[in-house]
């Protein structure tokens, strides 16, 4: 087979949905985004090549071995290999020729001034522009700042002239993602929204027409809008979703000043139909490729405007503060003396449900312990092989099989992922493997009094009250009255 040409598409169609309308995609890049949104186009009926410059990962997914974890997408993309409704390649040249859209769905990491990172994105502008020999519909698909479907018109349009290929027409369109890293498929099948920026009808219509079943079965909000106001609706979507989590961390901090818990002030402006309930946890800071970097971007992008929002300073400065505030208890909690103690350490993953590791609050909390002299002793039920190899060269990190293992002789243990397995676990057992006392919750995983009747210290971010070892819970007042 040659380079440029794509791996054989299996017989016969798939079954499901089958579609009149189906069109031709290609999705550049195999991440997170690029990888769910071909699989999941592909369930929606249509034809998908998906391309990645990374020649192993693509050798990879030919054999339906994925990159990362991401629950469902394993079953999508085996399915739709063989419906031969999805394919992989690494060749540009097998990728440009497929689709009549051409999703840009690569990464956009924080470059050294915080502002995202643009080069493999204008990569594949210029690798279209290169190579397209009729009208296509480039969709951004990645996170990108306000102008950038500008910068990738331009990218194309000077490739085409290079090529003294000006007449091909081509349109730039804006469709941010807004899955999350767990439920990636069930994110991308049934939507709240989708996003469509595009300045000109036909690529508008052509969107519309791509997600239809999603709009038409799943009731999923169709919100055209200028690109310029996609590309912004993805940064002010996630610096939200940070500022609520900054905010109630903040009101933890205040809370526990005042004795007052904040599952209980969560639930009451939870409940309030103008707040909702979602992104109000309190806890050890938020991680991800997301949230850091998009705040960041955004900051970066205000600065070049001329501008100083101090909202988007306070959001990222509550968040580095919040992250290092579990190895800070386990400091004052041994009086500074944290050489040779044997920390437990439950939850690496920035997140339940992946094992994504990007700016995981765990890092600032292992770094924080081991450069005081501490050893930790960590459990990830998903997490550990990257993990093995981020903290490979870091002595005074050590793994466990399970989180019995992880405390077994620890002086202390501290949570910072919120695995429901951690939630669910004998607590009377990890009294018995634990040589020390102190639990330091960073997730609202532990339930404190029951704890502390058995024994441990507790502190928690969002509790008030430091949980005191064997002392039992204090009588409600009225109990008596009550029987
Ligand atoms: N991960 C998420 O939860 C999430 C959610 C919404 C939006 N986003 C955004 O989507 C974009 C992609 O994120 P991700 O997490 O999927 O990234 P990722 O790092 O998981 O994957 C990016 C992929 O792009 C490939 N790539 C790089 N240059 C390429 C090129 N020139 N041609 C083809 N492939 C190339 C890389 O090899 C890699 O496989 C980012 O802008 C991100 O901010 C991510």
């Amino acid at each position: 087979m040659r380079q440029d040409e794509l791996p054989a598409a299996a017989a016969a169609p798939h079954p499901l949905r089958p579609r009149r309308d189906a069109e031709a995609v290609t999705v550049f890049g195999a991440g997170y985004v690029g990888l769910v949104t071909g699989a999941c186009l592909a369930e929606l009926g249509h034809d998908v090549v998906v391309m990645d410059t990374d020649a192993a990962r693509v050798a990879a997914l030919a054999r339906a071995e994925l990159p990362f974890h991401e629950p469902g997408l394993p079953e999508l993309i085996r399915t739709h290999a063989a419906s031969g409704r999805l394919r992989f390649t690494e060749s540009a040249e097998a990728a440009v020729a497929h689709g009549r859209v051409q999703f840009i769905a690569v990464g956009t990491p924080a470059g050294e001034d915080g502002s995202a990172d643009l080069r493999h994105v204008l990569a594949v502008a210029r690798a279209i522009g290169e190579r397209m020999t009729r009208e296509v519909l480039v969709v951004d698909k990645s996170t990108v700042p306000v102008g950038t479907a500008e910068r990738v018109r331009e990218v194309i349009g000077a490739a085409l002239a290079r090529r003294g290929r000006a007449d091909l027409p081509f349109a730039v369109a804006s469709n941010p993602e807004f899955l999350k890293e767990g439920t990636a498929v069930a994110d991308f099948m049934q939507p709240d929204r989708v996003v469509a920026g595009a300045d000109a009808p036909p690529a508008l219509a052509l969107l519309h027409r791509l997600y239809e079943p999603l709009l038409r079965e799943a009731g999923a909000h169709w919100m055209p809008m200028s690109v310029r106001a996609a590309e912004f609706t993805k940064y002010a979507s996630n610096v939200m979703l940070a500022a609520r989590i900054s905010l109630m961390n903040d009101f933890a901090l205040l809370g526990a000043e005042l004795g007052v818990d904040m599952d209980e002030v969560r639930a009451g402006m939870g409940s309030d139909l103008r707040i909702g309930p979602h992104m109000l946890h309190a806890g050890c800071g938020y991680g991800g490729s997301c949230l850091p970097k998009d705040l960041r971007a955004l900051r970066r992008s205000a600065a070049e405007a001329g501008l100083t929002l101090p909202m988007l300073e306070a959001i990222e400065g509550v968040n580095e503060r919040q992250k290092s505030l579990l190895a800070q208890w386990v400091a004052e909690a041994f009086d500074g003396h944290l050489a040779g103690r044997r920390i437990a350490l439950w939850g690496l993953a920035f997140k339940p449900g992946t094992d994504d590791l990007r700016e995981a609050p765990s890092d600032t909390v292992i770094q924080s312990l081991v450069a005081a002299g501490a050893e930790v002793v960590a459990h990830d039920p998903l997490a550990m092989p990257a993990a093995r190899q981020r903290y490979a060269g870091l002595p005074g990190v050590r793994f466990a099989a399970d989180p019995f293992g992880a405390v077994a002789g620890a002086d202390a243990l501290v949570i910072v992922t919120e695995w429901p397995q951690f939630r669910a676990v004998d607590w009377h057992k990890v009294r018995r493997c634990m040589a020390g006392d102190w639990v330091f919750d960073g997730r609202g995983v532990c339930e404190p009094v029951a704890l502390a009747a058995l024994g441990l210290h507790v502190r928690a971010v969002g509790r008030a009250t430091v949980y005191a070892a064997a002392v039992a819970p204090a009588p409600q007042p009225g109990a008596e009255m009550a029987k």
